[in-house]
């Protein structure tokens, strides 16, 4: 969906515009994608396993835009993107149709700056406005900085899936699925 942009100020005083993502961003999002997998074990993707082409991106993009239940959020600071986050349906069915799952990262380089927190505030303001009625999530369960922003942000715990990752040093990892009511 298209939604307003919104500035803050981080707290190393920068600046901070946090916007719809539009076409426009396919490369940068693609090299995005592709540097903070290496950066953390905590997303989902090996960098190899960032595999858009540029078009395909856009496209991506593009639908995402153009669907009122989806928002696709970028945060840039100096005019440089920073990170990315998103909230989409879990599905269309009547019975499922008030839950949303959301997703989140930033480069390493801008972590710690307050952007996660205001850019899961604003995706919360526009779930509501969507008329989603909760917000659900999955996190590794060692990932102690992305859950102690979910809790700071109103998230409780909801249960456990059992060595949910495998990653590649042979380690396993349960996630914990976490929701907010809005
Ligand atoms: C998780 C992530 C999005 C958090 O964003 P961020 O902008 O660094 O988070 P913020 O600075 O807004 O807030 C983090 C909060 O947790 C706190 N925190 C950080 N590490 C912590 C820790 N180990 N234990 C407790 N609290 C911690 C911070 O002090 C901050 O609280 P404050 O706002 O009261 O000062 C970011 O670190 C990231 O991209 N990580 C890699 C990708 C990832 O893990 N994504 C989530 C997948 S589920």
């Amino acid at each position: 969906m298209r939604f307003d942009k919104r500035e803050f100020i981080l707290k190393d005083g920068r600046r901070c515009v946090l916007r719809p993502a539009v076409p426009e961003d396919a490369e940068a999002l693609i090299e995005y994608m592709k540097k903070t997998a290496g950066e953390t074990p905590y997303l989902l993707r090996y960098p190899d396993e960032v595999q858009y082409t540029a078009e395909a991106e856009r496209e991506l993009l593009q639908r995402f835009l153009d669907d009122p239940g989806t928002v696709m959020l970028t945060a840039e600071v100096d005019g440089q993107l920073a990170g990315n986050s998103s909230i989409g349906g879990v599905g269309g069915k009547r019975k499922v149709r008030h839950r949303c799952s959301l997703a989140i990262a930033l480069y390493q380089a801008y972590w710690g700056l307050g952007i996660g927190r205001a850019m899961i505030g604003y995706l919360t303001e526009l779930a509501r406005q969507i008329g989603y009625q909760q917000i659900e999530l999955g996190v590794f369960a060692d990932n102690a900085r992305a859950a102690a922003l979910y809790r700071k942000c109103g998230f409780t715990e909801s249960g456990r899936v059992h060595r949910a990752y495998r990653l590649e040093d042979g380690s396993w990892h349960d996630e914990i699925l976490m929701y907010r009511e809005i």
